[in-house]
């Protein structure tokens, strides 16, 4: 009995001065493991006659409880002054500048469609959308163009193999005048939308992409007039460009979905190799510069949509969103648009947390 006193003080006064964690499960393996002193101990109770054991089973029991809550004890003790280590080493430095976040940026393009949605909500117009695969129903017949009207040759067109479920031909839309037709059929009038979105044609330059972007817009009412629609264009300019002596020229065209037609140019002046919009195109040094198509919607496609003429007129208009972005930005290749070249993004794009309020500037640059 003494030798497990004895072996008792050795181990506790071990287990008082293990300095790691490591050294106390050394510890405990060499008296409670199944080798270790305590365990032992107990298995010679086995060879012992029943009284024997029970005079002997007690001591070392609670030689063993003693042992084991000496370790746990310690090991409590050892894991809080790991923890207090780890606490004072490990100090962050909150005033430390944050590692560089990788942002991305708003495409151009994206954000002058934000730009345009939001001014013309201003005005009262909703943004309306339909389908960039396209039939030639919507896409030519019901804006007036029929099989054989030569302005859908000029349109440079991508067709689709398949039929339209109407037996027409299936394309790639031309132009974002089909929405007007779809949203006079789905809404009825009155009307005031804008519906940006893609558009294609098979013509490639330096100012030519075969997919590029245009806002159609379309006000349908009972006493809408040119004088509207030339007050709408201008007062969109002025707020997309940020600039009150935005001059437009309406000129006399010709679009078979429009009657009359005309085609709007904006003043600008050249400073440098960059075109800036403002003042009259007339002016010393300026020119006129064309922006897009428009017109009071031929009664002919107010009956196509379903509208009868003798009750409803309007005007629409279409708008190339690439050309408008380029002129706010300074850039001048079109193509550079659609490379997907992160360098050129860096650099034009926008940041995702700027987005265009009237109040704030719609294009300011953070
Ligand atoms: N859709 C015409 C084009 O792409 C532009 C336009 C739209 C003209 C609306 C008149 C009215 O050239």
């Amino acid at each position: 009995m003494s030798d497990l006193t004895d072996q008792k003080a050795v181990s506790l006064a071990a287990i008082d001065g293990a300095e790691t964690l490591d050294a106390l499960e050394a510890e405990r393996v060499a008296a409670l493991g199944k080798k270790g002193w305590v365990s032992l101990a107990l298995k010679t109770l086995g060879g012992m006659s029943p009284e024997e054991r029970s005079a002997a089973a007690p001591a070392i029991q609670a030689v063993r409880a003693e042992v084991a809550d000496a370790i746990s004890a310690k090991k409590d003790a050892l894991e809080a002054s790991v923890l207090e280590a780890q606490l004072a080493s490990e100090t962050i430095d909150l005033t430390l500048p944050a590692p560089d976040q990788q942002v991305g940026s708003v495409h151009p393009v994206s954000q002058v469609m934000d730009e345009l949605a939001e001014i013309f909500a201003d005005l009262g117009f909703a943004v309306a959308t339909g389908p960039e695969i396209e039939d030639d129903w919507h896409n030519f017949t019901a804006l007036n163009m029929d099989e054989s009207h030569p302005a859908r040759a000029m349109h440079d067109t991508f067709y689709f193999p398949d039929a339209a479920p109407d037996g027409g031909q299936m394309l790639l839309r031309t132009h974002t005048s089909p929405v007007q037709i779809r949203s006079m059929k789905e809404q009825g009038a009155p009307i005031r939308i804008i519906a940006p979105g893609r558009v294609y044609r098979s013509d490639s330059d330096a100012t030519h992409t075969p997919m590029f972007h245009q806002v159609e817009g379309l006000v349908i009412d009972r006493d809408i007039h040119l004088g509207h629609l030339k007050w709408t264009l201008e007062t969109f300019f002025k707020a997309f460009f940020e600039r009150e002596d935005i001059e437009l020229r309406l000129r006399p065209s010709y679009f078979p979905f429009t009657e009359p037609s005309v085609e709007f140019d904006v003043g600008y002046a050249n400073e440098g190799d960059r075109r800036v919009v403002g003042g009259h195109g007339d002016d010393d040094g300026h020119d006129w510069m064309e922006l897009g198509g428009s017109g009071m919607v031929n009664p002919r496609v107010l009956e196509f949509a379903g509208l009868d003429p003798a009750e409803w007129q309007g005007f629409a208009f279409g708008l190339g969103i690439d050309r408008i972005a380029m002129l706010k930005y300074g850039m001048n290749d079109l193509r550079a648009f659609f490379d997907g070249d992160p360098r050129w993004l860096a650099h034009y794009g926008f940041s995702p947390f700027d987005q265009p309020t009237l109040s704030a500037g719609v294009g300011a640059r953070p």
